[in-house]
C-alpha cells in the first residue's frame, strides 16, 4: 500500500470486517454474562490488535479469513484487560469506549466474571484458526506468554503498584520502571498479535524478530500517546475520562512532560519504522499503521 492511500478508510474497513466476525463468535443467549461480554466487546474499539494479526498474516501470504478467529481472540483478550483495568480496585473508571464501564453497567462481580470469560474464551477461539496444528499450538503459546504473568499482567501489576509511590525517586530508576510498564502492559499484546498472525502464516524466525522489534516500539509509542491523550484529549472523542492524574500514575507525561514525551514517542516511531523496513515495499502498510498511532486523537 502506498502512503497516499487513505489509511484511515482502510482501517475502518478492516475494523468492520472484524466487528462482523466478533458478532458471529460472541455468545447469543440472554444470560447476564453473555450480555456483558457482548456489551464490552461490541462497544466500538479501534480493533488495532486484530488488525495487526491480519496485517502480519497477509505479509506472509495467508488470508484474513484464515486468521480471523485468532484476530478476534486477541480482541477478546484485549477487551477483558480493559474491563478489569477499569475496575474500582485498578483504575476506577466510569467510562470506556464512550459507554459506561462494564462494572458500572452490570456490577463489579459480573465485570470480573466477564473478564474471566473473555480471557478463557480467547484461548478456545484462537484454536479455530486455519493453519497447521504446530502453528496453532505456537500461536496459543504466544498468546499465553505475552498476556500472562511474564507479559501484560506483569505490566498491569507494576502499573498498579506504582500508583503514587514514585515521587522522590531518581529519573533513571523511574525511566526503567516506566519502560517496563509500557513494554509489558501495552506493547506485549501488540507484539503477540503480530507474531500470532505471522506464525499462523508460517513465517520464519528472522521475520518474527523484526516484527517483535517493530511491535515493541510501536506499542511504546502507542502508550506514550495514550498517556498524553489521558490529559490533553477531547474526552468525548476519546470515550474515556482520563484518570492518570487522579491515580498518581507513573506515565510518560508525568515523568517527562508533554514535549519530552512526544520526542520519546518520535524516537520509538523511528525505531519501529527502521525494524519493519526489512520487508521492503510490504513495510508500507506497517509504516502507515505506526504513523496513524502516533497522530491519533482518540
Ligand atoms: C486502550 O487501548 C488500552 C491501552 C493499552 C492504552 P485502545 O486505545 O486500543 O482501546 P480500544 O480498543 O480502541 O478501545
Ligand atoms: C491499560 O493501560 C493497559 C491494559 C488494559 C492492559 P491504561 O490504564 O493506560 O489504559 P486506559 O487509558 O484505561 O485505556
Ligand atoms: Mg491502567
Ligand atoms: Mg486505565
Ligand atoms: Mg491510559
Amino acid at each position: 500500500m502506498k502512503k497516499n492511500v487513505n489509511f484511515e478508510k482502510y482501517l475502518f474497513q478492516k475494523a468492520e470486517y472484524i466487528d462482523s466476525a466478533l458478532k458471529k463468535f460472541l455468545p447469543k443467549d440472554n444470560s447476564i454474562i453473555s450480555q456483558s461480554m457482548r456489551y464490552s466487546v461490541l462497544s466500538g474499539g479501534k480493533r488495532l490488535r486484530p488488525i495487526l494479526v491480519i496485517l502480519a498474516a497477509e505479509l506472509f501470504d495467508a488470508k484474513a479469513e484464515d486468521v480471523i478467529p485468532a484476530a478476534c481472540a486477541v480482541e477478546y483478550l484485549h477487551t477483558y484487560s480493559l474491563v478489569h483495568d477499569d475496575l474500582p480496585a485498578v483504575d476506577n473508571d466510569d467510562l470506556r469506549r464512550g459507554m459506561l464501564t462494564n462494572h458500572k453497567k452490570f456490577g463489579e462481580a459480573t465485570a470480573i466474571l466477564c473478564g474471566d470469560a473473555l480471557l478463557t474464551e480467547s484461548f478456545n477461539l484462537i484454536t479455530k484458526s486455519k493453519s497447521g496444528e504446530k502453528n496453532i499450538n505456537e500461536a496459543v503459546r504466544i498468546l499465553a506468554d505475552y498476556s500472562g504473568y511474564k507479559g501484560m499482567i506483569a505490566g498491569q501489576s507494576e502499573d498498579t503498584i506504582a500508583n503514587g509511590v514514585w515521587s522522590g525517586k531518581s529519573e533513571a530508576l523511574l525511566e526503567k520502571k516506566l519502560n517496563f510498564i509500557q513494554v509489558q502492559k501495552t506493547a506485549a499484546l501488540m507484539v503477540a498479535s503480530l507474531k500470532i498472525g505471522a506464525v499462523l502464516a508460517g513465517a520464519d524466525k528472522k521475520s518474527l524478530k523484526a516484527l517483535e522489534i517493530y511491535g515493541t516500539d510501536t506499542g511504546i509509542a502507542f502508550q506514550i500517546t495514550d498517556d498524553i491523550l489521558d490529559v490533553y484529549a477531547d474526552k468525548k472523542l476519546l470515550g474515556k475520562k482520563g484518570s492518570d492524574v487522579e491515580n498518581c500514575k507513573l506515565t510518560a507525561l508525568s515523568l517527562y512532560g508533554k514535549r519530552r514525551a512526544e520526542k520519546k514517542a518520535d524516537e520509538h516511531i523511528r525505531r519501529a519504522k527502521e525494524a519493519i523496513a526489512v520487508f521492503g515495499d510490504e513495510s508500507e502498510i506497517f509504516i502507515c499503521f505506526t504513523d496513524y498511532i502516533a497522530g491519533r486523537t482518540y
